[in-house]
């Protein structure tokens, strides 16, 4: 038998600062399918995941929320996790970028690069904020295109004409934080010397399995100059500090793909498996699934770094197309940013995995999803074809012979030539052209159902006879079972229970299942109803509308001196209580130091507990005129703020003044 091959797989490290949509899940599913075939054929693999924890925007959005970096990247990772778990998506070690362990290498590396002469520090100037007192990203400044003039485009590149340029270049620059003109400011910072890379990436390429359109593409960019990159970051910034530096930071992306290994580090600590798997090349294979939009990152950059740094590289880079819905990219506007929690309120998780598996090869195509093509699919593939084999054949037995499965198969012969095609799945899966597995898998449902169809056990009196053809008919169910389960993985756990068996895995196919009995058949898969899609599309489109009322009402201008006639005030609320007879509404005592006490009426009872908010500092208009209503009199407000359609106090605990909290 040939020995069990170590194999480290990850996904690419999903960002902390918003929740995971079905465009990721083809990533996360993709990946998984492949870990869960490596298994069943059984290789030694582990898979590997992280949250990405830095970068400006995941500062800037719990900045938005009135929490620090690390609460949201805390609860982002609940979710997040959370979510995998309920697509089935089977890491074996899910951790965050935002480390002790990735700390360490990051800092490790860097010293590594720095001491061989692979880092050079050089001053450039960048476009700065000064009301926000930030260095601006690319992406934070828009302007007018200075090659088409199209109005309204990001520093980096023209959605309009695609010219790609430097922030300096747009025409009438604005910082999307405060629309105000942003001024040129110098700075140092420290680059990685890529240019010094080429020869080494023209023999990596070469050297390497890649995906033919990723060849062409580093190909493309190898002869085009390379520019040293960037690893810089200016404070504020949410990230891992630059040894010997007081406010500059690492770059997310040079920490990010550090996060593959000392997540790997993290779950190997203890057991030591795969030991030296990322210095040896002998130990084992390394896969990094990834979307084609960061192919630059880990084609360019990632080899180059770890080279430099003494590490091995990669064994491949599988990249995959984007998800669209309908033919279009998703959009909020449009009802098609589909969440992975929003589509579990409505379908099962594996119809997804099945969809995306009918859809995958390995190329980089955009893959569709279409609802109606969705619904074809499992109702009449999945349920039509392979749950319905089963549910057909378990009558029979269980009429017939209270469900034992006979010694032998009614036609063994036919079962060799059934299970003949599985070589090319196995390769199918490897090779990850899913699409041609699971339309051989299908093939397979057919030639299965044709024999039940022409054997007509329902028309037969010979008692043998019949439990021999569903004895066959149950074979080949389990075996395309067996076949699906990377797919399938609770569709496999159900039938492992319908057949009373366990653990099944993809070799078991060899050993028909007889002279046993098998358990009564239930329901193991529902078709997907019209309304069920009609439910799903008004969800979809429900905060779409709500959004556009928003827009609709939006008042008119204030200017400055209206504005600072608003006195805001820290308030602490020490009581919070129902309003009987009014179903919106909270009752808050609010404690504003030197003011005194305040009562407010809030319209917020759907969104908090009363006492939840007990100890909440917020913040309050304290020369709102008093307002007499049915329930008393309320004298101020406390500013809350719509959040996904939810409504949020706006809590002022965290405000720090020159570094420290404020009370
Ligand atoms: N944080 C970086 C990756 C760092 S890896 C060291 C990132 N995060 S992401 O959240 O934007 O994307 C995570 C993965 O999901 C990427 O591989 C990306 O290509 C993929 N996808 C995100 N949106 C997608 C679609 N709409 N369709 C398919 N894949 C998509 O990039
Ligand atoms: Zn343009």
């Amino acid at each position: 038998m040939k020995a069990k091959k170590q194999i480290l797989v990850t996904s690419a490290l999903p960002y902390a600062n918003g929740p995971i949509h079905l465009g990721h899940l083809v990533e996360y599913i993709q990946t998984d399918i492949w870990v869960r075939y490596q298994r069943s054929i059984g290789q030694d693999v582990i898979y590997i995941c992280s949250d990405d924890a830095h970068g400006t925007p995941i500062m800037l959005k719990a900045k938005e929320l009135g929490i620090s970096p690390e609460e949201l990247i805390l609860e982002t990772k609940k979710q997040h996790e959370k979510d995998f778990k309920e697509f089935f998506v089977d890491f074996d070690h899910y951790s965050s970028t935002n480390s002790e362990k990735n700390k360490e290498l990051c800092e490790n590396i860097f010293n590594k690069l720095n001491a061989a002469g692979h880092i050079s520090k050089k001053e450039i100037s960048q476009f700065y904020d000064n009301e926000e007192k930030i260095f601006l990203p690319d992406r934070y400044i828009k302007g007018t295109c200075p090659k088409c003039k199209a109005p309204d485009q990001y520093g980096d590149s023209c959605e309009s004409c695609g010219a790609t340029y430097s922030p300096t270049d747009l025409i009438d620059p604005k910082s999307i934080l405060s629309n105000t003109q942003p001024e040129t400011k110098k700075t140092d910072h420290y680059f990685f010397n890529l240019k010094s890379f080429k020869d080494y990436l023209v023999e990596w390429t070469r050297n390497h399995k890649l995906q033919d359109s990723i060849k062409n593409k580093l190909n493309e960019w190898l002869n085009d100059n390379l520019n040293n990159w960037d690893i810089t970051r200016d404070a504020p910034y949410f990230g891992f500090k630059i040894p010997n530096e007081s406010d500059k930071y690492f770059y997310v992306w040079m920490d990010a793909p550090i996060g593959y290994i000392s997540a790997f580090e993290e779950f190997t600590k203890q057991n030591k498996k795969f030991k030296d798997i990322w210095i040896n090349e002998n130990v084992g294979e390394i896969y990094h699934f990834i979307g084609k939009d960061i192919a630059y990152f880990h084609a360019l950059f990632w080899p180059s770094i770890l080279y430099g740094s003494g590490y091995r590289t990669p064994t491949n880079i599988f990249c995959h197309g984007f998800l669209t819905i309908d033919g279009k990219k998703m959009s909020k506007s449009r009802g098609t940013f589909i969440k992975a929690s929003d589509y579990l309120k409505f379908f099962d998780p594996e119809y997804l995995r099945y969809y995306f598996a009918s859809k995958l090869n390995d190329g980089i195509e955009d893959i569709d999803l279409n609802l109606k093509d969705l619904s074809h699919k499992i109702n009449s593939d999945l349920v039509g074809k392979v749950i319905n084999l089963a549910s057909r054949c378990s009558t029979f037995i269980e009429k017939n012979s209270n469900l034992y499965l006979s010694d032998k198969l009614e036609n063994e012969e036919k079962y060799n030539d059934f299970i003949k095609s599985i070589n090319d799945i196995s390769l199918f899966y490897k090779n990850r052209k899913y699409s041609n597995a699971i339309s051989q898998i299908m093939l397979l449902a057919d030639k299965a159902n044709k024999y039940i169809n022409e054997k007509k056990p329902w028309s037969l009196n010979d008692s043998n006879e019949i439990q021999a053809i569903s004895t066959q008919g149950i074979n080949y169910f389990r075996t395309i079972v067996i076949l699906l389960s990377p797919v399938l993985p609770e569709l496999l756990k159900k039938s492992e229970n319908f057949l009373n068996e366990k653990n099944l895995v993809w070799n078991d196919y060899k050993k028909p299942l007889l002279q046993k009995k098998i358990k009564k058949f239930s329901q193991l898969k529902k078709r997907i109803l019209d309304e069920d899609i009609e439910n799903f599309k008004n969800e979809l489109n429900a905060p779409k509308t709500l959004e556009n009322e928003k827009v609709k009402k939006m008042k008119d201008e204030i200017n400055y001196e209206e504005f600072s006639k608003v006195d805001l005030r820290v308030g602490e609320i020490i009581k919070a209580e129902e309003v009987e007879g009014a179903d919106k509404l909270l009752k808050l005592d609010v404690d504003i130091g030197e003011l005194g006490k305040k009562e407010i009426f809030a319209g917020i009872k759907k969104f908090y507990n009363p006492d939840s908010l007990i100890g909440l500092k917020a913040i309050i208009v304290v020369n709102l005129k008093p307002k007499t209503m049915k329930f008393g009199t309320s004298s101020g407000m406390a500013l809350a703020a719509d959040s996904d359609g939810k409504i949020i106090i706006i809590n002022a605990d965290k405000s720090i003044i020159n570094g420290s909290k404020v009370k």
